[in-house]
């Protein structure tokens, strides 16, 4: 069976390998970059703009391809899915009028209004700055400023971190308007959120959902949870496939939420395929929605996949057939702790075309899972990329364990880079605990 796996980050290097365990499988890939991973895994690789929709579906028509499987959010939005059906191959991801769910924060944010979900949060939308002022004039709790478009994570500021005041608010949402960040001349506010943050990625056929366990992610550039937000230098997961912080009922609400956010697609008509990435803030109050990815998340990709039990080819068969419902999908009760490796400067300004020394085979003897990200690979050496180099995932029964997997084969990589050492370590993990119960305290008292 030939399948095409669309990306060349370590979220595609995960989903690649995963697919790689049946049996069967011919892979073609189309990348940006020379993801070492999957070229030497791929039957063939095209090297390409992946938001050059047409010219991908073409190549997949020509190769004769069974099923896609799409990794990055950017040729969803573009439409790859809708170009790839067309042709009659079965794909894993949103069409792109689905994926405005990410693509869109106001369509989101609208959709949630609109039905009443449960778990959503205060919000305005302006494109006009005379308005703004009147709202924040009389708007009496702190707001987070976002582009309503894609800026990567990186366009969103916070009252109280990035913004000091109401007036620092109406600047900012002047440069987004004026400038048009993230692609609109359109600013939202938000509520802001106090909690702690997890993402809760699930598969989804338009109907349906099944839960993968619950992943944290860490967004901030340095140690401590400080530094500018990047695209996520690590994350963990627990063997109860739940998070220390985080109840029973409370993941259950959140489950409940995605269901009615699916159920809420479907009902307009736009149902929602492919892997589903909710990003959390559990409050007091119980589970907000931040946003919606239309994709499996980079990393918490690399902590879901290794776990995953079933056959991945035949979730992906069931999602793109809408058929999940009768497929039993099952996770290893396992921790799962990666550390992302970057290049020096990353999250400020990168360190670009710097080689990296990696010993694959001490990687392995040392237990631990390695995915390239985006890295590129020539005459056989390895140079960094302005983004993430490569992932490290230890897997264990408890989080020590992976942790000190993941610890120990980061020393097999050598290079001009920077990692973080406290994610999943037990003091980083009993600081969020901690964290939780005193907003849980101060809500109660
Ligand atoms: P986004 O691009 O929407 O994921 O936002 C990037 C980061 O900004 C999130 O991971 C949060 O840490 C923070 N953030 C976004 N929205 C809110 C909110 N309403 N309240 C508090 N923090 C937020
Ligand atoms: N880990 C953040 C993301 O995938 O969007």
């Amino acid at each position: 069976m030939n399948i095409l796996s669309v990306g060349g980050g370590a979220r595609e290097h995960a989903i690649v390998k995963a697919l790689l365990k049946s049996d069967n499988i011919v892979l073609y890939s189309a990348m940006k970059n020379r993801n070492p991973g999957i070229a030497k895994a791929s039957k063939e690789f095209l090297l390409v703009n992946e938001i050059e929709t047409d010219k991908i579906a073409d190549w997949a028509e020509r190769n004769k391809i069974d099923l896609a499987v799409i990794g990055p959010e950017a040729p969803l939005g573009e439409g790859i899915v809708d170009a790839l059906e067309k042709k009659g191959i079965r794909t894993v991801g949103p069409t792109k009028r689905a994926s405005q769910i990410e693509i869109s924060k106001q369509y989101m944010r609208a959709l949630m209004k609109k039905h009443d979900l449960p778990g959503r949060v205060d919000y305005e939308v302006f494109d006009n700055i005379a308005r703004l002022k009147d709202f924040m004039n009389e708007y009496q709790k702190e707001v987070v400023v976002k582009p309503v478009g894609l800026t990567g994570g990186k366009g969103v500021k916070i009252m109280g971190e990035h913004l000091n005041d109401k007036k620092d608010v109406i600047e900012y949402s002047k440069q987004i308007i004026e400038n048009k960040i993230g692609g609109a001349a359109k600013v939202i506010l938000e509520e802001k959120l106090l909690g702690e943050e997890f993402t809760f990625q699930v598969f989804c056929d338009g109907k349906n959902i099944v839960p993968m366990p619950v992943v944290q992610d860490h967004k901030r550039a340095y140690e401590g949870d400080v530094g500018p937000n990047t695209g996520g230098m690590g994350s963990y997961s627990c063997a109860d496939h739940l998070l220390p912080f985080l109840e029973k009922k409370e993941y259950e609400g959140s489950l409940r939420i995605i269901q009615k956010t699916i159920d809420a697609m479907r009902s307009e008509g736009n149902p929602y395929k492919g892997i589903l990435y909710a990003q959390f803030m559990l409050t007091p109050q119980g589970p907000k929605i931040i946003e919606f990815n239309c994709r499996f998340g980079d990393p918490e990709a690399m902590n879901v996949l290794p776990l995953l039990k079933s056959d991945f080819v035949e979730i992906c068969f069931n999602i793109a057939d809408e058929s999940l419902s009768q497929n039993k999908i099952e996770f290893d009760g396992k921790a799962t702790v990666c550390k992302y490796i970057v290049p020096k400067g990353y999250g400020v300004k990168s360190l670009v075309g710097e080689e990296i020394v990696v010993n694959e085979e001490r990687i392995k003897k040392s237990g631990a899972e390695l995915f390239y990200a985006s890295v590129n690979e020539k005459d056989g050496r390895i140079y960094t990329t302005s983004s993430r180099s490569l992932g490290i995932v230890g897997i264990a029964d408890d989080l020590e364990g992976a942790e000190r997997i993941s610890e120990e084969a980061l020393k097999h990589v050598k290079g001009n880079v920077s990692m973080r050492h406290d994610i999943g370590k037990k003091e980083s993990i009993e600081k969020k605990v901690k964290h939780m119960n005193e907003l849980r305290m101060k809500f109660r008292s």
